[in-house]
């Protein structure tokens, strides 16, 4: 597989961030840690990678813009063209010692995304996905699951933070899910969530309270493995929605009707 100099600007500066939180989750237990708000961490981890991202894809692109977790939007020259940057997703599990986090980056253009890397540091996974070029692993060409039967599928979510507007709604949501499916996950990386959707690991998965850069790279990743990608009550547009759904065809359809069943 030839990466293009797109995706190569992307993967470097990407290992590069790695690196970084790759030392730092070695020493996790003198990382400086601040609170956003009610268990919403932030760490010097998660601003170093961003630094370095944000420095190398600077480097390459001068004149796009960024939307970034912890350095907020910075508008670029190129307005058509945006970085999303979630340097540390999964900051929970990185704190506490489990090993399911990532380096999520996505590339917007003219308001579509258009490319995506995710990458998990410690299981050296590379997921890669560029428009109209396909879904990758590693290398390897990856694809949704083709489950069809909903009782058979593996569903995860994202739960939201307790206080949160659509706290009491996903309770009733994970009910009606749990009821239907053979099992509910929650990995605790919205990245990597969207990711093992795309390469079948993960047959569909949904989520409430998420931000543009927790899942602008997962977008093109499921599209380009052939999923379908909504906001969680099926609409066209997960980003401004904030809310998130995907799947193969059949089962993000499933998923959507159960979520909708569990609203009325
Ligand atoms: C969080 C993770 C988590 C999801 C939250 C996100 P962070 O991102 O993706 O799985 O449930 O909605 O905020 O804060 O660890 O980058
Ligand atoms: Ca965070
Ligand atoms: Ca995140
Ligand atoms: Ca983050």
């Amino acid at each position: 597989m030839i990466r293009s100099p797109l995706m190569t600007v992307m993967t470097d500066a990407v290992m590069k961030a790695a690196r970084s939180l790759k030392r730092d989750y070695g020493e996790v237990e003198n990382l400086q840690v601040s609170r956003k708000g009610p268990g919403d961490f932030v760490t010097a981890a998660d601003r170093k990678a961003e630094t370095i991202l944000r420095e190398a894809l600077e480097k390459a692109r001068p004149n796009y813009g960024f939307v970034m977790e912890e350095g907020g939007v910075v508008e670029g020259s190129d307005t058509s063209h945006r970085w999303f940057i979630d340097p540390l997703d999964g900051t929970t599990n990185f704190l506490h010692g489990i090993p399911q986090f990532c380096i999520s980056v996505g590339l917007e253009r003219d308001r579509q995304i258009v490319a995506g890397v995710i990458y998990d540091p410690v299981k050296d996974e590379m997921f890669i996905a560029e428009r109209g070029a396909g879904a990758f692993l590693n290398n390897r060409r990856i694809r949704v699951a083709a489950r069809r039967d909903v009782g058979d599928a593996v569903v995860a979510c994202g739960i939201p933070q307790v206080g949160r507007g659509s706290h009491p709604r996903f309770l009733k949501e994970l009910a009606m899910v749990m009821g239907s499916v053979a099992g509910v996950r929650r990995m605790g990386s919205a990245a990597l969530d969207m990711a093992y959707v795309a390469c079948g690991r993960q047959d569909a998965y949904w989520e409430r309270d998420v931000q543009s850069y927790d899942i602008a790279a997962g977008i093109i990743l499921v599209r380009e493995a052939g999923g379908f990608v909504s906001n969680a009550d099926g609409g066209p547009d997960p980003i401004a929605a904030g809310s998130v759904a995907c799947g193969n065809e059949i089962l993000h359809k499933e998923l959507l009707d159960l979520v909708k069943a569990a609203n009325r």
